[in-house]
């Protein structure tokens, strides 16, 4: 059988998976289209994909498709993405950083979309915005689920799903029991299942999209309420049912007849009752036998197997196993005869089971702190040093693989007071120093930031894509911010390198060596940092290659004036700069680090006020004294200079003997100049 055509499950959401038929286990892709931009969910494997591209194609043109979430690693919803991204497609990989580790093995050279940095959210250009529902350990620990707010639809992955025999798109009334069968295999406890899916139990839902079996639709809070409760996986541990052993037999027969009935169909089941011998009422209860016992367990075991032979022996083997120990009753003979291990295999495998079921309850007890502890710093709750080395490998690698198509920044911070707040307060001023830091850096983060806490006093901020420019910017903001913070217990400052990845050297920019390097640059320019001072921003390792300095930048946007002020300054033997208005005169600043700034207060774009705020918030300009001139001196005008720290207010027109007096008065007292 095969379904030819793509079938819109929800408003702008369609099912665009290919069939086989008697495959036993559906695959299900989905395909999210918000306007222009389109969005494929578990996108399939290499035995669908023809079938998948033609249904999404019939929809969409594919350059349209701008994401692919991939909610676990395993190749029956991975394994296609090669072949979409040799179609010409280019879109970005949303999943999780423990699924990243393994889709790379796919051979996929698409970017990634982390959602863990992302606050687990995916915003489209619309607005719409998807969000991501963890499932560790269901069944792979980097597990997600995606959910869409707008139709309220739950992309389930691998949970809800089903085998299916004789699969239909929506769940037929039988569902329950395929499901059940499902995740017995693959969902590894009780313990595990459960909390996700009491998480689930506030979310409104209409429609639940499983990668494999069918959508459900009705009943929602009926199906997440079965797996919630549902024994399941390696840790089955279910409680005795107190019946006589007869009616155990029944119970028992009559449970793996419903599960036979839901994969083949009811007539099926109940002509491997006939053939057994048996009768049963149309809802498959067994109708009265003078006595339920090993016979009718055995025969209707050895009836389903003769039909339906290993393969459902194996798939019924969970529920069968729970039964005989539910009702401590005998596996059926089939069982025994064809699925018998050795004594010593027996053996092995209790061993085995007492070490899982110790493994259970350690896993219960840790599973909600653990993917927060594997990653994360307990103190500060950022992301950890481990993390964010395999992050920068992972990432570093990634793009010097490609080439350098973008240009990632890495801003490494050292706070200054440490040692002596460490002297003064103790370690739990110094814990909370680092908790109030990461706060600030939190409340400074815009989207794609991702912030980390590294060991000592350090910390690191990843900008996925910025000009280098932009990454000194973020640096001063954070300088500014940690500076000026009075949530300290006393003032601190940090220390910041900056480093554009493009600043490696062709030698450096090899996969193996490259993220090394980058985070190595960004340590050496904190020191360098450090060395100068401290509470500044170093973004070059050689601060000698940076333009010659000048020894007063003049900012006026008069010429005539301008040329007049420089003859007086030269005759000083003074080597001046001039800039026309407050901007040129800031980006100057930066670039010659003039020993003074001498400057009109009415300036172009920006006024002198305005430059000087800015001047003070950068570190490499903030201590370059200034002196204002200007025909406006009022009362008003001064007392803001001086608030600002400016040293000299001259009023136009200049007495030059003033400003030649006042110039030389700073030098011989040993001002910059
Ligand atoms: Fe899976
Ligand atoms: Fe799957």
């Amino acid at each position: 059988m095969s379904q030819s055509r793509p079938v819109e499950v929800a408003p702008g959401i369609y099912w665009v998976g290919g069939t086989f038929a008697n495959q036993g286990l559906q695959c299900n892709p989905y395909l999210l289209i918000d306007d222009q931009e389109a969005v494929l969910i578990d996108p399939g494997s290499i035995l669908d994909f023809e079938e998948v591209w033609g249904n999404v194609c019939s929809l969409i043109s594919p350059d349209q498709i701008r994401y692919v979430i991939l909610h676990h690693q395993d190749p029956d919803l991975c394994s296609s993405v090669p072949l979409f991204e040799q179609r010409g497609c280019r879109f970005q990989l949303v999943t999780h950083w423990r699924t990243k580790m393994l889709v790379r093995y796919y051979g996929v050279s698409s970017d990634f979309y982390i959602v863990n940095s992302h606050q687990n959210q995916l915003k489209l250009t619309s607005g719409r915005t998807l969000s991501f529902l963890p499932a560790p350990y269901l069944h792979f620990p980097g597990a997600i689920m995606t959910y869409d707010a707008l139709t309220q639809t739950l992309f389930s992955s691998d949970l809800f799903g089903a085998f299916s025999p004789f699969w239909t798109l929506e769940a037929p009334e039988d569902y329950l029991e395929q499901m059940k069968s499902f995740h017995e295999h693959y969902m590894p406890s009780n313990e595990v299942i459960r909390p996700v899916m009491e998480s689930l139990m506030g979310l409104p839902i209409l429609l639940i999209a499983p990668q494999h079996g069918s959508l459900i639709r009705n009943d929602i809070r009926m199906y997440i309420k079965a797996l919630r409760d549902l024994e399941c996986g390696a840790f089955l541990h279910s409680v005795r049912k107190n019946l006589d052993i007869s009616g155990g037999y029944l119970a028992s027969t009559e449970a793996v007849l419903k599960r036979y009935a839901s994969l083949y169909g009811q007539s099926e089941a109940q002509r491997v009752l006939l053939e057994s011998g048996f009768r049963a009422d149309p809802d498959l209860r067994i109708l009265p036998v003078l006595e339920a016992d090993h016979q009718m367990w055995d025969m209707v075991s050895e009836r389903m197997f003769a039909r339906k032979g290993v393969e459902w022996l194996m798939t019924a083997e969970p529920l069968v196993e729970r039964l005989a120990y539910e009702y401590e009753i005998p596996l059926p003979e089939v069982y025994t005869a064809h699925l018998a291990r050795s004594n010593s295999e027996l053996q092995r495998l209790s061993e085995e089971n007492k070490s899982l079921l110790a493994a259970r309850d350690r896993l219960a007890q840790n599973l909600i702190g653990v993917e927060q502890s594997m990653t994360h710093s307990q103190l500060t709750g950022l992301y950890n040093f481990p993390f964010f080395q395999n992050y920068l490998n992972e990432e570093i690698g990634a793009i010097t693989a490609k080439g350098l198509q973008t240009n990632p920044a890495l801003i490494v911070l050292s706070l200054d007071q440490i040692e002596r707040i460490k002297y003064r307060y103790g370690d739990k001023e110094v814990d909370q120093l680092f908790k109030n830091t990461a706060l600030l850096l939190e409340a400074t983060q815009e989207d794609y930031q991702v912030y980390f806490k590294l060991p000592g006093s350090l910390f690191a901020c990843y900008i996925p894509h910025a000009a280098k420019a932009r990454a000194v910017e973020v640096a001063e903001e954070l300088r500014n911010a940690i500076a000026s913070s009075r949530k300290f217990v006393e003032t601190v400052t940090a220390s910041i390198g900056v480093v554009s990845l493009q600043e490696l050297q062709p030698e450096e920019q090899q996969p193996s060596v490259a993220s090394n390097r980058f985070y190595e640059i960004a340590q050496e320019r904190v020191r360098i940092a450090k060395n100068k001072g401290k509470n500044r921003v170093c973004s070059n390792s050689s601060p000698e290659d940076t333009p010659s300095k000048c020894d007063i930048l003049l900012v006026e946007p008069e010429q005539t004036v301008a040329d007049v002020i420089s003859v007086v300054l030269e005759n000083m033997q003074y080597n001046v700069q001039r800039a026309t208005d407050g901007e040129i005169a800031l980006e100057m600043a930066g670039r010659y680090q003039p020993e003074l700034i001498l400057s009109e207060v009415m300036l172009p774009k920006m006024d002198g006020f305005s430059l000087r705020q800015e001047l003070l918030l950068r570190s490499d300009t903030k201590s370059i004294p200034v002196l204002y001139m200007s025909h406006l001196k009022t009362e008003e005008s001064v007392r803001r200079a001086m608030d600002l720290g400016v040293i000299h207010y001259f009023r136009k027109p200049l007495m030059l003997a003033e400003l030649r007096g006042v110039i030389s008065n700073l030098a011989s007292k040993g001002e910059r100049l």
